[in-house]
């Protein structure tokens, strides 16, 4: 079968590190189920392995694709919950066990025609969704799920702050913020971006360090140096700031004086249970919110869309679709 497989890392030129080769198709041993994927998306993430930031090169070389929808050998039409982990390791919480990993960490992901997952990794697709929306949704949308709705606990009248609205996990908080009845507030670099927030169902959008009109009670942060500083001053006093990435860099200064004297509570974020991965799904259900979509790709033009990605010229998710 065809697969996009990280062979390398390479800091300055990830993309040539991906290959587009012929594996073999994957055997399903016992507690595994081999589903026939449909779609996957594009996520960050890829890039980071790529980089080599985050992944072990031991683990090299794997099948990239974090994100999968497809049907199984026995004809069921599901999605993947994402985390290879155990939530007994984690007091109930597979995305706090120390020896967790993201689907394509560990085991190979979703950039091929067939992958195969352990068992409790199944949920089932809602038919209300395709398979490229259903794509979307394990990775960023349920991260985005996570931060605001275990990590702030906002709830509607909420006033949030979401930063970098372009991304993927930045626009899936905004539609779910939205949805959830909380004043929502986006920042991004591009105009298109900020109309884009407000299709979403943003208040108001800004260009990023801007002035709000009043403190927020959440801020939504994955972009990280470029933002930080503007997230802090953003918080009413007791606000809390839900960090689940650093696209523009790690270390930004931490300010200390600001996060005691005003009582800020900073957060860290990564993924989602699978119980918070259904809750979401609940979500788009009742809401009737969907991923937005910038392109539909097949696989052989995986570059392109990664290319696309790192660039920062797309609105909304990559897709990457097999044909059935
Ligand atoms: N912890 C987790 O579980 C988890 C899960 C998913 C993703 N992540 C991380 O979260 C981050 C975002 O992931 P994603 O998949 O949403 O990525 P993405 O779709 O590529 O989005 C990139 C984001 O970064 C912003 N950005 C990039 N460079 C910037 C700069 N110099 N200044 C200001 N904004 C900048 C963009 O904002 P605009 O273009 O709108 O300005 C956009 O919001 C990544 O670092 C990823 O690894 C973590």
């Amino acid at each position: 079968m065809l697969a996009a497989v990280a062979t390398a890392q390479n800091a300055a030129d990830p993309l040539s590190c991906l290959k587009l080769m012929d594996v073999p198709i994957p055997a399903a041993g016992s507690g595994w189920t081999r589903i026939r994927v449909r779609a996957s998306s594009l996520n960050m993430h890829d890039v980071w392995t790529l980089r080599g930031v985050g992944h072990n090169p031991e683990n090299l070389p794997i099948i990239l694709g974090g994100d999968a929808a497809g049907i199984t050998d026995d004809g069921r039409e599901v999605l993947v919950y994402p985390i290879i982990g155990d939530a007994a390791a984690g007091r109930g919480d597979e995305t706090l066990d120390p020896n967790r990993a993201l689907l394509s960490e560990t085991i190979d992901g979703a950039f091929a025609e067939y992958l195969a997952v352990p068992d409790r990794c199944l949920i089932t697709k809602p038919s209300s969704l395709s398979f490229e929306e259903a794509a979307c949704l394990p990775v960023a949308w349920s991260t985005a799920y996570r931060m605001l709705f275990t990590q702030a606990r906002i709830s509607a009248g909420d006033r949030v702050l979401v930063q970098g609205a372009g991304g993927g996990v930045a626009s899936a908080a905004i539609a779910l913020a939205a949805a959830a009845g909380a004043i929502v507030y986006a920042t991004s670099r591009t105009e298109s971006k900020r109309v884009y927030a407000l299709e979403l169902g943003a208040q108001e959008v800004f260009e990023p360090g801007a002035r709000l009109p009043e403190r927020v009670d959440a801020v939504i942060e994955t972009v990280g140096e470029a933002t930080w500083a503007h997230s802090l001053r953003c918080l009413r006093p007791g606000g809390a700031v839900v960090v689940a990435g650093a696209t523009s860099g790690m270390n930004p200064e931490a300010e200390l004086g600001r996060v005691f004297y005003q009582q800020l509570r900073i957060l860290g974020s990564t993924g989602a249970t699978k119980q918070e991965t259904e809750a979401m799904l609940a979500l788009l259900e009742v809401s009737g919110i969907r991923p937005r979509i910038d392109r539909v790709l097949p696989l052989t033009r995986i570059h392109e869309g990664f290319r696309a990605m790192i660039n920062g010229d797309t609105t909304g998710k990559i897709v990457i679709a097999i044909p059935g």
